[in-house]
């Protein structure tokens, strides 16, 4: 059976995840303190544990939801949870929800699957409620008889750095999700929680695609992930030997749901808005383009062909020859659409708040990043799987990150300042390539670094890039580690029933 056909596997043992040594010592201690603090908080043990790693995307930014593959791996940092189910017919059916650091508040809610999630109020208990929502309405879409909602207790540890590109709340609404399924007895195909977790995180206002929560459910030890979609499938890729992915803090918080109208779903209105554009300009009926277009991969086959009767194979022809430089304004594509971008995007308020937020809309430059980034994924996995010698191979990844890094800054514009000082200073400091990584708008840097040299890199990062900030008080001396820390793959989410 493929291997994203399995469910997530139970253990009863920290090994199989966390290996020997500082990990297992790590994760032994966190889990330990998860129980004690579990039967102080509510008065009993965890009936169940769920974690769930977040991750680094190595290249394929921003294109997921454009229905392209992308090439993540997961990171050692998980969100763990524990969680007791009270029996049915208790009266107090609310969902308790805390965290082991105090600087999160408890937070309860009903426990009616079908509530509301306050997003004018956001609050850090609103992503294990996207979980909860998730678990209910896949259940009852799949015929489980889900009875009558019953009050939950639930304890969260969570060493995925927040607002730094690297998937905490992914972790999160996955280990959520698989925590409740857990706790009910229920455990599904690893590629339909993807899916499902991809979906239910949605609730939270970002209209993300389905990398992280299909990387941090299906990653496997050792390997990154070749992630496609429509359907989900992982296909594991083995990193080239002397090569090390280093990852570094711009110090700069990305807050995602928080910026979503006018960055994150802004980027994703505006390759909507190009594939409808294209679509028409290729030969669709608007209201055809309308109704059928949603991502710029619905319309690269006419760009293919496009480029075909000019005797080429070149995506971006379609784009070059349809599309101008010059940012849009919302009255110039309604003459191409014939149809209100209000009246477009109708069904989904987030898009409305795009639109209102938004003064143009930048088609050229976003439709090339997509396609280019889509072809860049495909030559790193060539690469990886190429008979070329270690040393060329690592060269040609560094290259191909470099530029990616440059289409996110320059076309996709999710960079920051200080994602580019970062950058820079990792290729001067000798970084074969390096990118940054995630949503962007802040967050971390990816950096592929030869082996050898990684402790020398990660010192000189420490006072080309780091050393000010300490001076000004942003981090503590001793936290560096938090900032900078060189990553393997890791393993993908787990239960424990110990
Ligand atoms: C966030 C989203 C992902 C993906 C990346 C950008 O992490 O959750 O789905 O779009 O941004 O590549």
């Amino acid at each position: 059976m493929a291997h994203e056909d399995l469910p997530v596997p139970i253990f009863t043992t920290l090994e199989p995840v966390y290996g020997e040594g500082s990990l297992l010592d790590e994760a032994s201690v966190r889990f330990d303190r998860l129980k004690s603090k579990f039967s102080e908080l509510y008065g009993c043990q965890p009936d169940v544990f769920a974690r769930a790693p977040g991750r680094v995307n190595l290249i394929g930014e921003h294109i997921d939801y454009e229905g392209y593959s992308v090439l993540p791996m997961a990171i050692r940092q998980d969100t763990i949870i524990a969680i007791h189910k009270h029996e049915a017919g208790q009266t107090t059916k609310v969902l308790r929800i805390s965290n082991v650091n105090p600087k999160y508040d408890t937070c309860t809610y009903p426990a009616d699957p079908d509530q509301d999630i306050d997003l004018k109020n956001h609050k850090w208990g609103h992503y294990f409620i996207c979980g909860y929502k998730g678990y209910y309405e896949y259940a009852k879409s799949k015929g489980i008889d889900v009875g009558e909602p019953v009050g939950l207790d639930i304890l969260v540890d969570g060493i995925v750095p927040t607002g730094s590109g690297l998937s905490s709340s992914a972790a999160f609404v996955c280990s959520a999700t698989i925590a409740i399924m857990a706790v009910f007895d229920v455990n599904f195909p690893k590629k339909e929680i993807a899916q499902l977790t991809c979906e239910c995180e949605r609730h939270i206002g970002t209209q993300s695609g389905g990398m992280d929560q299909a990387i941090s459910v299906m990653a496997k030890i050792g390997f990154a992930e070749l992630i496609d979609f429509n359907p989900i499938r992982a296909t594991d890729v083995q990193l080239p030997e002397g090569g090390t992915f280093v990852i570094a803090h711009s110090l700069a918080e990305s807050q995602k749901a928080v910026t979503a109208a006018t960055n994150y779903n802004n980027r994703v209105v505006e390759c909507r808005l190009a594939a409808i554009v294209l679509g028409i300009k290729l030969g669709m009926v608007p209201k055809e383009a309308i109704t059928k277009v949603k991502t710029l991969s619905d319309v690269e086959g006419l760009c293919v062909s496009f480029a075909k009767e000019r005797g080429s194979s070149d995506l971006l022809l379609a784009i070059k020859e349809f599309l101008h430089e010059e940012p849009y304004t919302a009255e110039a594509i309604e003459k191409i659409t014939e149809e209100s971008l209000t009246t477009i995007f109708a069904n989904s308020p987030t898009s409305l708040d795009v639109l209102r937020a938004a003064k143009h809309f930048k088609l050229f430059q976003r439709a090339s990043h997509v396609y280019s980034e889509a072809k860049r994924v495909y030559l790193f996995k060539e690469t990886v799987s190429s008979k070329l010698s270690a040393e060329d191979m690592l060269k040609r990844l560094g290259e191909l990150m470099n530029k990616s890094h440059h289409s996110c800054s320059v076309l996709y514009e999710c960079s920051c300042p200080e994602l580019e000082e970062l950058v820079k200073v990792c290729l001067e400091k000798g970084a074969l390539g390096a990118r940054l990584t995630g949503a962007g708008w802040g967050g971390c840097v990816v950096a592929l670094v030869k082996e050898a040299v990684v402790p020398e890199f990660i010192l000189n990062l420490k006072e080309a890039f780091y050393q000010s900030r300490i001076d000004k008080g942003i981090i503590g001396n001793n936290d560096l580690g938090q900032y900078v820390f060189a990553s393997k793959p890791s393993s993908g989410a787990a239960i424990f029933k110990f």
